[in-house]
C-alpha cells in the first residue's frame, strides 16, 4: 500500500479571516457607494400588468427605481461557456414576463440600504396570473440535451452499449428500484452580492464572490460591449460558492447596468430569501436504477434514468447518469437523462453535479443487491470493479478503488459485521453499518501564475485563480515553498483578481490540478532568471545587484495524456448510524471515509474538503429539503433558519485516509481535485446503514425522523 501523506500546513488566510481582516465582496470600501434592494415577484407564472413605482421614487433617499419600463442597457452575450456564461440565459427585466416566484422584477437605489429596501415595499405591482406547475408530478419530460450545451460534447448523459434486455435475461438476482432526492439549497455562509463601480463608460470594476475571476470578466465585458481588459474582477475571499457563484446571475448583471447608468458605484446584497430564487439551487431528481447480476455478483447489465427539472429561462439537467459507465463493468448498460420545465429558478451546478445524486441511487441499489445475493456489500464492488471508463473507452490512470474499499474496510472494522439487518443493538437502539463508494473526475484546465523574488528575502505568486474556502492560499504557498527552498511563512500569495494572470476556475474540483503545476512552472523560471538554484541564492544576488525583484510567469494546461487515459478520482465511504425508532431519532455515530485523489499536496486542508463534503452529504441524506408552496409557487423554505442543516452536534468525528500514487499521467504534480468527492455516496451510505439497523429500505431524501418511525 502506498499510502500519501502529504504535509498538514495551516491555513495561510486563516488569520485574515478568523480576525475579520479578509475583505468580502460586500465589504470593499468605495467613496460615494449607493445602495440597492432587488423588488421580486410574487406570483410565480404570469405578466405583470401593471407596476406603480411613484410612491418609491419619492420616498426618502431614492435615487433611482428600475422595473422593465425602464430597463437598462445590457447586451446579449454568447453564454456558451467558452466565451461567456450567465444564469439565468433570460436578461434582467427583459419584459413583463413572470416565470418563477421571486424573479427580479425591479431594483430601487437609494443612499442607504434601509431606504431602497423600504421604498422596494412601496412599489405596486397588478399581476395577471397562469396555473404554476411547481410540483414534479405535473411536469412534461423529453431527453435532456447536453449539461454543457451541444458546442461541448462533455458528459452525456445518454449512453448505451451491450444489450440490456439481454442482460437482464438468465440473471440470478435483479434489481429495479426508484430513488428520489430533495430541492437543494447551496447556502454558503456568505450571500451573493456584489459591488459594480464604472470609474468611467469604458472601466468597470467588479467585486463579487465568484469561482471563475477570468470567466466572469469575459462575461461581464460581453454584457456591456467591452473589451475584457476594460472590465476588472476582484474577488480574493469567497464565503463558500458550492457552484452558486461560478457564473453571474441577474442580479449582478442588473446591477452593474444599473451602475453604469447613474454613473455611481452600486452595492447589492441579495437577502437569504432573495438567494433561493435568484442564485440557484440543486434539483429533485427522480432517478430509476435497474441491475442484472450472476449468482456469484458479477454485473450482466446496468440501466440508469433520471429526471430532473429546469426553470422555463434556462437549461440546467442535474447530470445523475454521468458517471454510471464509469463507476462498475458491466457488458450492458443504458443510461437516460429526462428534463422537465417547471415554475422556479434556475437550478444549477451543487458540490458534485449529477455524481452526488447519481451515486444516492447507484451505491443503494448496489447495497440492495448485496442484500439479494447474500454478498458482501464490499465484495460485490469489489467484484465488479471496472478497469476502463466504458463511455470513454480509456483506461483509468493511477485507479486506486481496490484500496479505497480495502483499507476503509479495515478501518472500520467491516469484518465484523453481523449478517442480518436490526441485529445490532446499544443503550436501546438499533444499530447499523454502511457503506458506499464515492468518485468524482479528475479534470484540470489551462492556468498561469506570477511568482516574484523580492530582495526582502520573501517570494510573491500572484494568480487570478481562487480560494472559495478550500485552501488554495495554503497549496499555492506550499509548493511555491518547496520549489524555491523556503519557509512557506516567506511565501505571500496573492489570489482572485483579473488583474493577475489567469489561475482558472474553482469549479469541478480543478483548481489545485490547474494551478499547482502552473505555480510549479512559474517558480522554476524565476529560479531561470536569477540563474539560482533556489531562492536564497537568488536573493543573494539581488541584494549584490542592488535590484528590487526577479519576476517569471509560468503556465500549464492540459496534455495530450487525456487520449490515452481517464482521470478519476475514488473513495469509499464507512458509517455507523444509532435509530431510535420510538422517536425516529438517528444519529450518525462513526465514519471512516478513504479517498484516492492522487498527490496530496496539504494533508490538512484536503482532509478537510472531505469532512466538509461529508458533513454536506449528512445533510443531504437527513436533513435538506427546500419546498414550494404548490399552489403559488413561493419557496416556504426560504433561510439558514428555514433549511434545516447539520450543525457539530450532529457529525461524529470524521477519520480521512488518502491512498493511491501521484497521478503523473495527468498533470506533473500528480495531483487530482478533492473539493467535491467527499459528498459522493454518503446518502447511500446512511440509507444502507439504515437498512443494515432498521431492516427498512429508504428511497427518498431526506430521511426525516418520520420516515424511521
Ligand atoms: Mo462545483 S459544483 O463545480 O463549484
Amino acid at each position: 500500500m502506498t499510502t500519501v501523506t502529504g504535509t498538514g500546513i495551516n491555513r495561510k488566510d486563516g488569520l485574515a479571516k478568523v480576525t475579520g481582516a479578509a475583505t468580502y465582496a460586500a465589504e470593499h470600501q468605495i467613496p460615494n457607494l449607493v445602495q440597492g434592494y432587488l423588488i421580486t415577484a410574487s406570483i410565480a407564472n404570469g405578466r405583470i400588468k401593471s407596476i406603480n413605482t411613484q410612491a418609491a421614487e419619492k420616498a426618502l433617499g431614492v435615487i433611482a427605481v428600475f422595473t422593465h419600463k425602464n430597463a437598462p442597457k445590457i447586451s446579449k452575450p454568447s453564454n456558451n461557456f467558452i466565451n461567456s456564461k450567465i444564469y439565468e440565459a433570460r436578461l434582467p427585466l427583459a419584459d413583463d414576463q413572470i416565470h418563477y416566484a421571486g424573479q427580479i422584477i425591479g431594483l430601487v437605489v437609494a443612499d442607504s440600504f434601509e431606504r431602497a429596501r423600504h421604498a422596494a415595499n412601496l412599489v405596486k405591482v397588478e399581476y395577471t396570473t397562469q396555473k404554476p406547475i411547481i410540483e414534479a408530478k405535473q411536469a412534461t419530460f423529453k431527453d435532456a440535451p447536453p449539461v454543457f450545451g451541444e458546442d461541448l460534447k462533455f458528459e452525456k448523459g445518454n449512453f448505451a452499449t451491450g444489450n440490456f434486455a439481454e442482460g437482464m435475461a438468465n440473471a440470478a438476482a435483479k434489481i429495479t428500484a426508484t430513488y428520489k432526492t430533495a430541492t437543494e439549497l447551496h447556502a454558503p455562509m456568505e450571500p451573493h452580492a456584489i459591488i459594480a463601480h464604472w470609474q468611467n463608460p469604458n472601466s468597470l470594476t467588479v467585486y463579487e464572490p465568484t469561482q471563475w475571476v477570468s470567466g466572469s470578466q469575459n462575461t461581464y465585458s460581453e454584457l456591456f460591449g467591452l473589451a475584457p481588459e476594460q472590465v476588472r474582477i476582484v474577488s480574493p475571499f469567497l464565503g463558500g460558492g458550492f457552484g452558486s457563484k461560478a457564473f453571474p446571475w441577474p442580479h449582478g448583471i442588473l446591477c452593474a447596468a444599473a451602475a453604469r447608468q447613474l454613473q455611481r458605484p452600486l452595492k447589492l446584497v441579495l437577502s437569504r430569501r432573495q438567494m433561493t430564487a435568484n442564485a440557484g439551487h440543486r434539483s429533485q431528481t427522480e432517478q430509476t436504477i435497474r441491475l442484472a447480476a450472476n449468482a456469484d455478483g458479477s454485473l450482466k447489465g446496468i440501466e440508469h434514468t433520471a429526471k430532473s427539472y429546469t426553470s422555463a429561462v434556462d437549461v440546467f439537467t442535474e447530470p445523475c447518469t454521468g458517471i454510471t459507465a464509469a463507476m462498475y463493468a458491466a457488458p450492458n448498460l443504458r443510461t437516460q437523462q429526462q428534463l422537465a420545465v417547471m415554475n422556479v429558478g434556475t437550478p444549477t451546478f451543487m458540490r458534485a453535479p449529477g455524481e452526488n445524486p447519481g451515486l444516492w441511487a447507484l451505491e443503494s441499489a448496489m447495497d440492495e443487491l448485496a442484500w439479494e445475493l447474500g454478498i458482501d456489500p464490499v465484495e460485490l464492488r469489489l467484484k465488479n470493479e471496472t478497469k476502463e471508463h466504458q463511455r470513454k473507452g480509456l483506461p483509468f490512470s493511477a485507479k486506486h478503488f481496490t484500496e479505497c474499499l480495502r483499507v476503509g474496510a479495515e478501518q472500520f472494522g467491516w469484518q465484523n459485521r453481523p449478517k442480518k439487518p436490526r441485529s445490532l443493538t446499544r443503550d436501546g437502539k438499533l444499530i447499523g453499518w454502511g457503506m458506499a463508494a464515492s468518485t468524482f473526475p479528475g479534470l484540470r484546465s489551462a492556468a498561469s501564475a506570477k511568482v516574484r523574488l523580492l530582495a526582502d528575502g520573501t517570494a510573491h505568486v500572484l494568480t487570478s485563480g481562487n480560494d472559495m474556502g478550500t485552501g488554495a492560499y495554503t497549496i499555492v504557498a506550499s509548493t511555491a515553498a518547496n520549489a524555491l527552498g523556503l519557509p512557506v511563512e516567506k511565501v505571500r500569495v496573492d489570489l482572485g483578481d483579473s488583474l493577475l494572470p489567469n489561475g482558472g476556475l474553482a469549479g469541478g474540483s480543478q483548481m489545485t490540478a490547474s494551478l499547482i503545476p502552473a505555480v510549479m512552472v512559474a517558480c522554476e523560471e524565476v529560479l531561470k532568471t536569477a540563474q539560482a538554484k533556489n531562492a536564497q541564492e537568488a536573493f543573494t544576488t539581488l541584494r549584490q545587484s542592488q535590484r528590487a525583484a526577479f519576476e517569471a510567469t509560468g503556465s500549464s494546461a492540459p496534455n495530450q495524456e487525456g487520449k490515452k487515459w481517464a482521470f478519476q478520482s475514488w473513495g469509499a465511504h464507512f458509517c455507523e448510524v444509532s435509530v431510535d425508532e420510538e422517536i425516529g431519532r438517528l444519529r450518525v455515530t462513526r465514519w471512516v471515509s478513504v479517498m484516492d485523489i492522487g498527490q496530496v499536496i496539504n494533508a490538512k486542508t484536503a482532509a478537510s474538503q472531505i469532512r466538509g463534503g461529508v458533513i454536506m452529504g449528512v445533510g443531504q441524506a437527513l436533513m435538506e429539503e427546500c419546498l414550494f408552496d404548490p399552489n403559488i409557487g413561493y419557496p416556504v423554505v426560504y433561510d439558514l433558519a428555514t433549511y434545516h442543516y447539520p450543525t457539530h452536534a450532529d457529525i461524529p468525528r470524521i477519520e480521512v485516509t488518502f491512498v493511491g500514487e501521484p497521478d503523473l499521467n495527468f498533470n506533473p504534480a500528480g495531483v487530482r481535485g478533492v473539493g467535491e468527492i467527499g459528498i459522493t455516496g454518503v446518502s447511500g451510505a446512511i440509507a444502507n446503514a439504515i437498512y443494515h439497523a432498521t431492516g427498512k429500505r429508504i428511497r427518498e431524501l431526506p430521511i426525516t425522523p418520520d420516515k424511521l418511525i
